[in-house]
């Protein structure tokens, strides 16, 4: 058990696929500091994952959503605040999937049609998400909007492909997002930036095994875990944190700020 942080406090976690998933870890963190949360994913998601587990082990209901359906998120708003009975406080956006990374495309060949449904899974449904929010007026004052975002937003992974530009475009939506949510009533809006972490996503990446290595040995206090990056997130969406927003903020062991390690040199 917690410290109780979130006590009375209502979420939505999106992208718990598995065990794995960084939502996951979120999600039992949540209920361990007390809060009342749904669980979401894709209905195709829904069938061959494993969500029901982790909703009979914390009591949370799941709500199935395809989040780059305006309709599907309508009714997840709705249908949250139905259950736990009032306003939202928090919401995680935990969602990436790209068909050119699946299929192993190269950088210079990607298929354009795929990239805009990367996009739209990726990026533009952390949009959707707070247009549905914003317009039903759902989020409690001084609420939380968090979305998990990756380095190669901003600097080059070669490997990373086109999410690189769909993590942009993630965190640029929060900064905007986050200018329209704060001055309405003070919700806060911001990014985590992971480490390297393995997962169903994760593990999709070309060369990921040894890129964690990598970064790991970069990173003075290592790669940070999905444990290490739930409790951020409870920090996020607890009270502590009322003044920050529109930030992309890295939870990655010192990665983001290092030139070079002579760990790597060994
Ligand atoms: N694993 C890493 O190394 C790493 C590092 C930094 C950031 N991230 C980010 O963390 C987030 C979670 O990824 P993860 O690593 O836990 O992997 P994951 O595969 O467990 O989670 C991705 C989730 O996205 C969901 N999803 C895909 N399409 C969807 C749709 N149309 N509607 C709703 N949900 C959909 C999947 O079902 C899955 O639950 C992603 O945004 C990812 O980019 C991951």
């Amino acid at each position: 058990m917690g410290s109780g942080i979130l006590a009375g406090k209502r979420g939505i976690i999106f992208g718990a696929l598995d065990d794995k998933s960084i939502a996951w870890k979120v999600a039992e963190q949540c209920h361990a500091e007390g809060a009342k949360i749904t669980l979401t994913n894709a209905p195709v998601a829904l069938r061959f994952g494993q969500l029901q587990v982790l909703s009979e082990q914390i009591g949370a209901e799941i709500i199935p959503a395809d989040a780059t359906s305006i309709e599907d998120l309508e009714n997840l708003i709705t249908k949250s605040q139905e259950i736990l009975g009032g306003k939202i406080d928090f919401i995680l956006h935990s969602i990436g999937m790209s068909v050119n990374v699946r299929k192993k495309k190269a950088y210079t060949d990607l298929n354009h049609d795929w990239m805009q449904k990367t996009f739209d899974v990726s990026a533009i449904s952390f949009h959707k998400l707070m247009q549905v929010a914003y317009k039903s007026d759902c989020m409690v004052d001084h609420g939380s909007i968090v979305a998990l975002t990756y380095i190669a937003s901003q600097r080059v992974f070669p490997d990373y492909g086109e999410m690189a530009e769909s993590k942009s475009l993630l965190e640029s939506f929060a900064r905007s997002f986050g200018y329209h949510f704060g001055v309405r009533n003070h919700v806060r809006v911001n990014t985590i930036s992971q480490s390297p972490t393995i997962t169903t996503a994760g593990a999709g990446i070309k060369g990921f095994n040894e890129f964690f290595g990598y970064a790991d040995k970069m990173s003075p206090l290592g790669n940070a875990s999905s444990e290490s990056c739930a409790k951020y997130c409870v920090m996020m969406f607890s009270d502590y944190t009322r003044m920050v927003t529109m930030q992309n903020l890295y939870h990655d062991g010192g990665f983001s700020n290092m030139g070079m390690s002579p760990a790597l040199l060994e």
